[in-house]
């Protein structure tokens, strides 16, 4: 079967995590780039990634890599492509541009120069002019400039895979699902773990946690993915493709994971969606302040998994630091050796917080939580 070189993206810091989950989920060698991931596979491994895979964003089909001097550079390189076998005649397409680095064009400029050519090629190749729809594209082609280098790829998945359909309650500071999947990975966590978010919020960690240990894919809900539209994939075929994962849901697990909250607004919100992801069953919510050893459920728990205020917004820094101390003295009472994966953008008060407490910090690895650089800590109690 013919071979496709992909690459999809990530958030930045978590390039490691994202490689190792596509390299189990493909039994192939994955390569890093920054916010990115590049690997081999088959036509079919588009709908695999994009129903299965719980710690990427957007999986791209890759057209061409090169490096270029000029704007007429990267028109002769989006020019020599073949569009046939992915664009159908009657298809509409748009390009879009994302540019890093000093430049004497702008991003619109390399994706109008990029739209011509692709529309060039295509009239020579097929005797058919494409048609552009920046709004509502069949086809959405996307182009890297960084520096000088070049990179264009075929979005098959389009809006990106964090948006989760099951958050039906939006907390205000809810966390990327990605970014949550993948802290669960660095904390080992599997379908025997005891493991306990006790600042659920809209409870992101314990859902993904859920959907891990029975191994429901995070894009079973969807049914707009760009793929769909594209000339190298099926809908039929991916129909069959999704029973077929789909029956690899093991429905009867019930791991043991518990999420505590203290405000009823927001429990109840997590709840919500936990009910539609299926999972508000396998998680033991529980209204209680994390700082309070009374108030966690007596479960001897390996992993606690948790994103916590950073103090942004409501509190003042000091608060928070008051906060991140007597919630580990309180870890600190209640477990031995159990790992703490924590996010959170306040590290400085977290790292005084563990000192003082005399928590060990194992790892500290820093991502970009959208705008916001955060650090994801690894700790023992
Ligand atoms: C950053 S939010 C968590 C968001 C969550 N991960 C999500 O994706 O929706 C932090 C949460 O911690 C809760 N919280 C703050 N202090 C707490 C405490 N002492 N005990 C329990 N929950 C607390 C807040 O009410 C808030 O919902």
């Amino acid at each position: 079967m013919e071979r496709l070189r992909f690459f999809a993206t990530t958030v930045i810091g978590l390039e490691d995590i994202a490689a190792k989950e596509v390299e189990n989920l493909l039994n192939g060698k994955v390569e890093l780039d920054m916010g990115r991931i590049v690997f081999e596979g088959r036509p079919t491994d588009i709908y695999l990634l994009n129903l299965k895979a719980r710690t990427i964003n957007k999986v791209f089909i890759q057209l061409c890599h090169s490096k270029f001097v000029n704007l007429e550079d990267i028109y002769k390189l989006a020019k020599s492509l073949d569009y046939t076998w992915i664009i159908n005649p009657e298809q509409s397409f748009a390009v879009r541009t994302q540019r890093l680095g000093l430049h004497n064009f702008t991003s619109m400029d390399v994706s109008r120069v990029v739209g011509q050519a692709i529309i060039d090629a295509y009239t020579d190749a097929a005797r058919k002019r494409l048609k552009v729809n920046l709004d509502a594209p069949d086809v959405e082609i996307y182009c890297l400039v960084r520096d000088d280098e070049f990179l264009m790829g075929i979005n098959t998945t389009g809006s990106s895979l964090h948006k989760r359909q099951y958050r039906v309650y939006n907390h205000p500071a809810a966390l990327k699902p990605t970014i949550a999947s993948a802290m669960l990975k660095i904390g080992g966590y599997s379908s025997e773990s005891f493991m306990l978010d006790p600042m659920c919020g809209g409870a992101t960690i314990p859902i993904e946690a859920a959907l891990e240990a029975r191994r429901i894919p995070p894009g079973k809900w969807r049914s707009d993915f760009a793929f769909l539209k594209l000339k190298v994939c099926s809908p039929r075929e991916f129909e069959k493709f999704r029973a077929e994962i789909l029956a690899e849901e093991d429905l009867k697990n019930s791991p043991v994971i518990h999420a505590m909250e203290k405000s009823a607004k927001h429990l109840k919100g997590g709840m919500e969606n936990a009910k539609k992801a299926g999972v508000y069953e396998t998680i033991n919510f529980k209204l209680g302040d994390a700082t309070r050893v009374e108030d966690y459920p007596d479960v001897k728990f390996d992993l606690i998994v948790v994103n916590p205020p950073y103090g942004l917004r409501a509190n003042p820094k000091e608060g928070v630091r008051r906060l991140y101390e007597s919630f580990l003295k309180t870890l600190r009472t209640k477990f031995t050796d159990a790992t703490l994966v924590l996010i959170t953008a306040a590290s400085k008060r977290f790292k005084e917080a563990a000192e003082s407490v005399g928590v060990a910090v194992i790892d500290e690895r820093k991502i970009w939580h959208g705008e916001l650089l955060t650090s994801i800590f690894t700790c023992k109690t």
